[in-house]
């Protein structure tokens, strides 16, 4: 059995009032271009990526800013619909967008950790998730240059969750039966309630 070990996140108790209305607006018009639950694109496995030009380079700008936009911290091409492979991810605010073209593992801990993640396809569900606590991953930048990102923590997470939106898998696929319950039923609420509600929990 692999050690588990609970971590939580600060931006979970983020209370909702915290958004101001022009910063929820500019939410709520980013979510808008993000295929929710129920989408086929979220289903399907990418292609990988094999032309890296002036028009990808731009897509991974237009992610990034969508995904500053939906306060997100890591998106997938697949979840605006284009099925390669391309993901982008930002933990630490002061950071540079982290962009992985064609990721693959080449490593993943025994050692797991277990914390609660939303989905910005997902609107209103957080669920605890349980992955490895460390990764590395190998992939390329946007021109194509290789890259090996050694990753821990909220980093490895995030990653994680792109790279399964990539192969058509969702943080439902990864919880248990009864938080899978709960989390529909906080989307029924959410597409009821019109506006997408500030996310429980660390969005991606
Ligand atoms: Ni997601």
């Amino acid at each position: 059995m692999a050690e588990e070990q609970t971590v939580q996140s600060e931006e979970t108790q983020e209370p909702r009032e915290r958004l101001d209305p022009e910063t929820r607006a500019r939410r709520d018009g980013a979510l808008r271009h993000v295929r929710k639950y129920g989408d086929p694109a979220l289903r399907t496995r990418a292609r990988p990526v094999e032309v890296f030009d002036a028009a990808l380079a731009d897509e991974v700008r237009r992610m990034g800013n969508l995904m500053d936009d939906a306060i997100g911290i890591g998106l997938a091409a697949t979840q605006l619909g284009v099925m390669h492979r391309l993901l982008v991810y930002r933990v630490d605010p002061e950071a540079p967008l982290g962009v992985l073209v064609n990721p693959e593992f080449e490593y993943k801990s025994e050692e797991l950790e277990t914390m609660e993640e939303g989905c910005l396809s997902l609107p209103g569900v957080g669920v605890e998730v349980e992955r490895p606590a460390e990764v590395r991953v190998r992939a390329t930048d946007e021109t194509g240059a290789p890259i090996v990102v050694e990753a821990s923590g909220l980093e490895a997470r995030v990653i994680q969750h792109e790279i399964d939106h990539l192969d058509g898998v969702l943080i439902l696929d990864r919880t248990s039966r009864d938080q899978r319950k709960q989390a529909m039923r906080a989307m029924r609420e959410a597409v009821a309630g019109g506006s997408p509600p500030d996310s429980p929990a660390v969005s991606a």
